[in-house]
């Protein structure tokens, strides 16, 4: 059965980082023999949205809804375009409307990697971030009262629901129950958020009930990211608001070593709409350009999408050669964020050789 995959690039890093995660796509087809077709758009790029006026095309719903998955790069060009102009009309617009209601984060210190936390091997950190990923804080609720004067007044609301929390708790419970830590911890702040951060709580102590074999704790997000630091053994499955969740899951990869390995699946878990498969890194304007981008965050986030589309071996398959080519330590083929001196090319061309030289 073929399974088709929308492509989109995005801006900066997302460009060079893309044709690598495709590399190890197309090599682990041939090796596992899947029919997969991939389709290129130039739209939810700023270019896109220099050439239109907005970032996606009228008709983007009915072109994206019918495929299996969609591959994004990174988006973002702030020179250019405001980055809640080109995030709110493309990428955020993308996880509502496609009800993309979990992001799962996976922050896994990989062999190799030195992490910046003294002393730590892979297996201490090994744990994944579950981030509401359609409402919470990230919602456009609000507005501007008496603007440009000194009575200016600027309110945006957070908005959760029942159903949009019990879910994505839902998904974090199965999800610790399959680990064999089936430990849950979850990120409020409910001493000063003292409205929907204890009705958060209520949920997930609800949730829990359902769930006897899973442990539960809890932390303020403030002692948690301190925490994340200090103890990252002590996590398996972290569920948080999307806000929440957005900051955990760029401090939990800079503690596995660099935030250009961290890969990140935005799942509608029904399947009515495709799920998006991204880096958790930006567009990285800094080093765009130089052909110095670690492709790997794009390269694993790729190896969840195939396991999202039932090819499970496959999957594992591109993080094993990413895992193998990482422990070979090659300064020659590591990217500068890796502490070597290769090139996003260099890199992903060997994380593709092995992915097929493992068959
Ligand atoms: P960023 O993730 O782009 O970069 C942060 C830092 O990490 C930079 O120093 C960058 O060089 C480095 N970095 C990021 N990815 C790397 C990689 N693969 N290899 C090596 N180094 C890497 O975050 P930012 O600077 O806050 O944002 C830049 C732009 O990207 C903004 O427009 C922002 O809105 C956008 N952004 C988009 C996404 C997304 O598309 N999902 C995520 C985060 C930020
Ligand atoms: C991410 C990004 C986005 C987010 C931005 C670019 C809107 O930081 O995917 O983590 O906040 O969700
Ligand atoms: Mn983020």
């Amino acid at each position: 059965m073929t399974q088709r995959i929308a492509v989109l690039a995005g801006d900066g890093i997302g460009k060079e980082v893309m044709p690598e995660g495709l590399r190890a796509l197309e090599a682990a087809a041939r090796r596992f023999d899947l029919d997969l077709t991939f389709e290129a758009f130039d739209f939810a790029s700023c270019d896109y949205y220099l050439e239109h006026g907005q970032m996606l095309p009228d008709d983007w719903h009915s072109t994206l809804v019918g495929f299996d998955a969609l591959y994004y790069g990174a988006i973002g060009w702030p020179e250019t375009v405001p980055d809640h102009v080109s995030l709110w009309g493309s990428l955020l617009k993308f996880r509502r409307e496609f009800d993309q209601y979990v992001n799962l984060r996976p922050c896994r210190l990989l062999p190799g990697i030195e992490s910046p936390l003294a002393g730590r091997k892979p297996g201490d950190i090994d744990f994944y971030v579950v981030r509401e990923n359609t409402e919470g804080e990230y919602s456009s609720v609000g507005g501007t009262m008496f603007e440009g004067t000194e009575r200016e007044v600027v309110i945006q609301e957070t908005v959760m629901t029942r159903t949009g929390v019990d879910r994505v708790l839902k998904y974090a419970f199965d999800l610790a129950q399959t680990r064999p830590r089936k430990k849950l911890t979850s990120a409020t702040k409910s001493n000063g958020i003292a409205i929907t951060m204890p009705w958060w709580d209520t949920r997930v102590a609800a949730m829990g009930e359902r769930y006897p074999e899973v442990e539960v704790d809890q932390f303020h997000i403030d002692i948690l990211t301190a925490n994340f630091v200090l103890h990252p053994d002590w996590f398996d499955v972290v569920v948080a608001s999307n806000l929440f969740g957005d900051i955990l899951s760029d401090l939990g990869p800079a503690c596995t070593g660099t935030i250009g390995v961290a890969p990140s699946a935005n799942i509608n878990p029904e399947g009515t709409f495709p799920s998006l498969f991204e880096p958790v890194h930006g567009s990285a304007p800094d080093i765009a350009g130089r052909g110095i981008a670690n492709p790997i965050g794009q390269i694993w986030s790729g190896a969840m999408m195939l396991e999202h589309l039932g090819q499970p071996e496959a999957g594992a398959a591109i993080l094993a050669a990413i895992e193998a080519v990482l422990a070979a330590g090659d300064a020659g083929t590591l990217t500068p964020d890796l502490k070597g001196h290769g090139t996003t090319e260099g890199l992903g061309r060997a994380i593709a050789e092995r992915i097929a030289a493992d068959a």
